[in-house]
């Protein structure tokens, strides 16, 4: 038997002029299943196609340039063939009437020359290396390298890459378009005073160091229409080496900045969250509360959330949707098994990254059909 108090999660809400039948969302989660060349295979037709019982459906991060990306097997949307090769996994996804975003995301310093088209190191705002994690090689840990740092027109193209990613994501049917300024990726590294010390109209003060944020959400909207645009944030996460005196001022102006953009919606990573994995949290964090108070459209909380601590969030108002990631790879039917009160299947570790099916399109659906 459910709780009465779950039945919130199965309200409809309405975002970007969509209604989405329940509150359940499938967040951006990287599982490494494309091609070499970022175009995403069948395979992920049939993983997405298991999941749309979500009201809203992220797609994992999609690189919007070979620059931007750090691993082997992450899509893009930069060629005429991933743009096809789209088209059949957004329809999958939107089969049961979910909406269907994809997240754009360029990685920055977190690539590897190992990686990036011409053998050298990887872009970002200042010259300064992630210190305190390694790049995962395909030879075992690796420190990062110094980025090169980006000029007026590197940050111009860019800006137009995303623009780009946008116009291609409208053409592979997507509804919508959510920008990856989160977990110290590109645009974080801006944001955060660590990793950005330019001296530029892009670094200094925090208005400036929202600037390249702004830049691009006008240039994608120019394809998508602002209320189909959402930003994705990690107020309370150093991880990757971004860290700043005043994470509150920064991220809280940040929000001010994307609400009077009129945007689809704010989702908000958890305190308690590193990346992917959970991490201890200190008693000054930035509370989703405290940051959702200040945007007047949708929010979304994503990280380490049950039914019933999600139920909570939406029912105190702090959120309006929830992301569950790790539940909703172990649970590809995680709305209905919910709803039928029925057990939830424990996640393995097997193919989370990268690999073929097993740990990926294998995971049970619930057997009795009501
Ligand atoms: C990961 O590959 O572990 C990963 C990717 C994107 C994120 C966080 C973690 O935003």
């Amino acid at each position: 038997m459910r709780c009465v108090l779950l039945d919130q999660l199965f309200e409809p809400v309405v975002l970007g002029g969509q209604t989405l039948p329940n509150r359940f969302v499938l967040p951006p989660l990287t599982r490494s299943r494309a091609q070499a060349d970022g175009v995403p295979t069948p395979l992920m037709a049939e993983y997405y196609g298991q999941r749309a019982g979500a009201g809203l459906i992220i797609s994992e991060g999609t690189v919007v340039s070979p620059q931007g990306s750090a691993y082997a097997q992450v899509p893009g949307l930069y060629t005429e063939a991933q743009v096809e090769a789209w088209r059949p996994i957004v329809s999958a996804a939107g089969s049961k009437g979910a909406v269907v975003y994809a997240q754009l995301w360029h990685v920055g310093r977190q690539a590897h020359s190992c990686v990036q088209p011409d053998g050298c190191p990887p872009w970002g705002p200042s010259p300064i290396a992630i210190s305190g994690w390694e790049y995962r090689s395909p030879d075992g840990p690796v420190p990062f390298e110094v980025p090169r740092e980006l000029s007026h027109e590197g940050i111009a193209e860019i800006v137009a890459q995303f623009a780009a990613a946008a116009r291609n994501a409208v053409a592979a049917g997507f509804d919508g378009v959510e920008l990856h300024a989160a977990n110290g990726y590109l645009f974080d590294q801006f944001f955060n005073s660590s990793s950005n010390t330019r001296t530029d109209q892009y670094g200094g003060s925090i208005e400036n160091r929202l600037r390249f944020l702004y830049e691009v959400i006008e240039a994608v909207s120019e394809s998508v229409p602002a209320n189909r645009i959402g930003v994705r944030i990690s107020p309370s996460s150093d991880w990757m080496d971004v860290s700043d005196p005043d994470k509150r001022s920064l991220y809280s102006a940040l929000v001010r900045g994307i609400n009077e953009r009129g945007l689809a919606y704010l989702h908000l990573v958890e305190p308690g969250i590193a990346g992917a994995v959970d991490a201890p949290t200190s008693d000054d964090v930035l509370q989703s509360a405290e940051l959702s108070q200040l945007f007047d459209g949708p929010v979304i909380v994503t990280g380490g959330h049950t039914p019933q601590t999600a139920a909570s969030a939406v029912g105190s108002g702090t959120a309006d949707l929830v992301g569950f990631g790790r539940l909703f790879i172990a649970n590809p039917d995680l709305p209905r098994r919910i709803r039928n009160g029925a057990d939830l299947t424990g996640l393995r570790e097997e193919g989370l990254y990268a690999g073929g099916p097993a740990g990926y399109t294998d995971y049970p659906e619930l057997q009795s059909a009501n």
